[in-house]
């Protein structure tokens, strides 16, 4: 399979905070959802693939060419809708989507007719020819998207595509999104905090937290390594029932539940024992099979305890 990003080594700081730390990665045809909670360096890594920053150490590939390169023949290939808006007042979305496609290398005409497409693709169509600072962030995220696609890229990437959309919106943009992603021309990246996002677009994940890769797998994978929490709330006095079980993982979740990862084949009558004999009882015990977003939340727990 065609190799689409090779990093080496990656390191970024703005003055004291490390955002990009030590990343190495590789990244094939097809679609990857880059999670992680906010400041954990997605944005930033972006720019450093996109050779918008400049590493501090460490290199890479993109398509085969050197980041810091900033190649005409990168730019015509790669797409990036930014997470900010980058607005240019006065111009209509027309304008807007045709200058940036003209900035990826097309002819002036074809950069006009393409920006039309896609702005009806995006559904912006009817008001394709209001001033864009008019226009809502639904509306933005929308263009924004159209004119990371005018020039038909090879690799796209999507900082927060649905960042500041209301439900349905989101739920359209999911749609545009894997309905580019099922013409099977371009390869993606999207970068999101929110879990179901990247599920409902992506085969692969790349987990990010404090400028760290923690994870890149495929969701299927992930998502079949189950292991069993265990939810329980008790009564009074915790200290001697937790002591008991500290060699396993458990956080202490809302109103007092304590989660517990325990092997599957632990015995439930062991847990309400521990219980009495630690002086306390069992007010509610729940077992069941662990989500992605416990996978998640996990590999962000284990990265910040070092
Ligand atoms: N221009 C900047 N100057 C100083 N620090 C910055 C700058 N941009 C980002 N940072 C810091 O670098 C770290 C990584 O930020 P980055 O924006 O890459 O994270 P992110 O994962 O994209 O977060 P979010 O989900 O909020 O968009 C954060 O600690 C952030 O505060
Ligand atoms: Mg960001």
């Amino acid at each position: 399979m065609e190799t689409t990003i090779e990093l080496n080594g990656l390191n970024f700081s703005y003055g004291d905070i490390k955002a990009v730390d030590n990343v190495s990665l590789n990244t094939k045809k097809g679609i990857y959802g880059l999670l992680g909670p906010n400041g954990a360096g997605k944005t930033t890594l972006m720019k450093l693939i996109l050779g918008f920053l400049k590493a501090q150490s460490g290199n890479g590939k993109v398509l085969g060419y050197g980041i810091e390169e900033n190649r005409r023949e990168l730019r015509e290939q790669v797409g990036y809708m930014s997470e900010s808006d980058s607005l240019i007042p006065g111009m209509d979305a027309v304008d807007f989507t045709s200058y940036l496609g003209r900035l990826s290398g097309m002819p002036k005409q074809e950069a006009i007719k393409r920006a039309h497409e896609v702005l009806y693709y995006v559904g912006l169509e009817e008001s394709r020819y209001r001033k864009i600072e008019t226009y809502s962030s639904g509306m933005m995220q929308r263009l924004k998207l159209a004119s990371s696609i005018v020039h038909d890229p090879v690799l796209l990437f999507l900082d927060e595509p649905t960042s500041g959309m209301d439900p349905g919106s989101r739920k359209e943009m999911i749609e545009l999104i894997n309905d580019i992603s099922r013409k099977g021309t371009m390869s993606i990246i999207i970068s999101s905090h929110i879990l179901p996002d990247i599920e409902a677009t992506c085969e692969d994940v790349i987990i990010m937290d404090k400028g760290k890769i923690i994870a890149n797998e495929k969701i299927s994978v992930i998502a079949s390594k189950e292991i069993d929490i265990f939810e329980i709330k008790l009564g009074r006095d915790t200290s001697g029932f937790l002591k008991k079980f500290r060699k396993f993982k458990y956080e202490e979740g809302d109103r007092g539940v304590i989660r517990m990862q325990l092997p599957s084949d632990f015995s439930t009558k062991e847990i309400f024992d521990a219980a009495l004999e630690s002086g306390t009882h069992i007010k509610h015990f729940l077992k069941r099979k662990s989500t992605l977003e416990d996978t998640f939340m996990n590999a962000i727990g284990e990265n910040g305890a070092d």
